[in-house]
């Protein structure tokens, strides 16, 4: 019902500025999307057993056609000036049958290989080493991702949203989780896909064994706005990546000056701590993304936007108008406690 009501509405939202947002949203997470461009031992497993399924199919179906060509060659053939010769319909032709043969077994064997292959990649990925793994639970929402890193100590606990940061080399386990419909998690320069199914825990493993940024994408349709619940996953130096964990393991920055101080009254008093969490203060709620750290992203909206002050503020003002559907409502504040508000998010570094 919820669905059929918001739909007709979205689609009105969408419908004028369709263009205008396609370019103002596309390329926000820059990011390298490419599975052929493997930054780690699992994508690189995935990565040489697609180059072997091209290989074999490309092999399968020369077969196939050279079978074709040959059989046909080998057949007798018609003439002109005489009738059709029926005669050999029904009589077993023996040069046609064995070229036949040959394609299939031929197709047959290289098909046994793609499986073998496939058995060793699994068996390889399942194998891979998770010696001083980090783990990080991943639940998706409709439509972005939760994410908590896990260590030793609870004190080690932190959470965060849509960006992950992982250190260079180091094995990273995520525990996949929804909380409303199925998603799939799939970073193609570090993994294959994996589903997060309501009500089970799935897991994947990786490591990024090169410093960059590697553009995620939710790879199972889960509603409207599937299409933008991108993600990154941020492979940094590990000196820097701990310095990162260190900074994210702190509660939010306290406000610095008259600004940012108005901004965090704002936000308080608004509705935003209905289902947003700022460690530090009263807002922890789990409804929406923690907001913490906010500040350090480089998205907002799982990579819908660019975090700069004028699209968080039109974000605040009105979510609808970029991504219809989403759970997150307007809010109307007035230009000051709108420049207040996102002066003090952006400050929470
Ligand atoms: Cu989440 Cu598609």
């Amino acid at each position: 019902m919820r669905a059929r009501r918001l739909l007709p509405l979205a689609l009105a939202a969408t419908a004028p500025a369709t263009t205008a947002l396609a370019q103002q949203r596309s390329a926000v997470v820059p990011g390298a999307h490419d599975a052929l461009l493997a930054a780690g031992p699992q994508a690189a497993h995935i990565g040489a057993l697609w180059n072997l399924t091209v290989f074999i199919c490309t092999a399968v179906f020369c077969a196939v056609l050279i079978g074709l060509i040959v059989a046909l060659w080998r057949s007798g053939r018609g003439r002109e000036n005489l009738a059709p010769d029926l005669s050999s319909i029904g009589r077993h032709e023996r040069g046609p049958y064995l070229s036949v043969l040959w394609s299939v077994g031929v197709s047959i064997a290289l098909l046994l290989v793609l499986v073998a292959a496939s058995v060793v990649t699994d068996r390889a990925l399942a194998r891979a080493s998770l010696d001083n793994a980090i783990t990080i639970d991943v639940t998706g929402h409709q439509w972005w991702w939760e994410l908590k890193y896990r260590g030793d100590a609870p004190a080690d606990n932190f959470n965060a949203a849509n960006e992950l940061h992982v250190p260079v080399g180091r094995p990273v386990v995520v525990r996949l989780k929804s909380d409303d419909v199925i998603h799939s998690l799939w970073v193609p320069s570090l993994a294959g896909k994996k589903d997060l199914i309501p009500g089970r825990t799935a897991t994947m493993s990786f490591r990024a064994d090169r410093p960059g940024r590697y553009r995620g994408q939710c790879a199972e349709f889960c509603g409207f706005q599937h299409a933008f619940m991108a993600f990154e996953v941020i492979a940094e130096p590990p000196a820097q990546y701990d310095a990162w964990a260190a900074a994210q393991r702190r509660p939010a920055p306290e406000p610095a000056d008259a600004t940012t101080r108005r901004g965090r009254d704002v936000f308080l008093g608004s509705t935003c701590i209905m289902c947003h969490a700022v460690e530090g203060t009263v807002a922890a709620a789990r409804k929406g993304p923690d907001l913490s750290h906010v500040g350090g992203r480089s998205t907002i909206a799982a990579g819908t936007l660019p975090n700069r002050p004028a699209e968080l503020a039109r974000w605040i003002a009105n979510p609808q108008d970029f991504k219809p559907g989403a759970n997150m409502p307007a809010t109307a504040l007035s230009e000051d406690d709108m420049s207040a508000l996102v002066a003090y998010l952006g400050s929470l570094k």
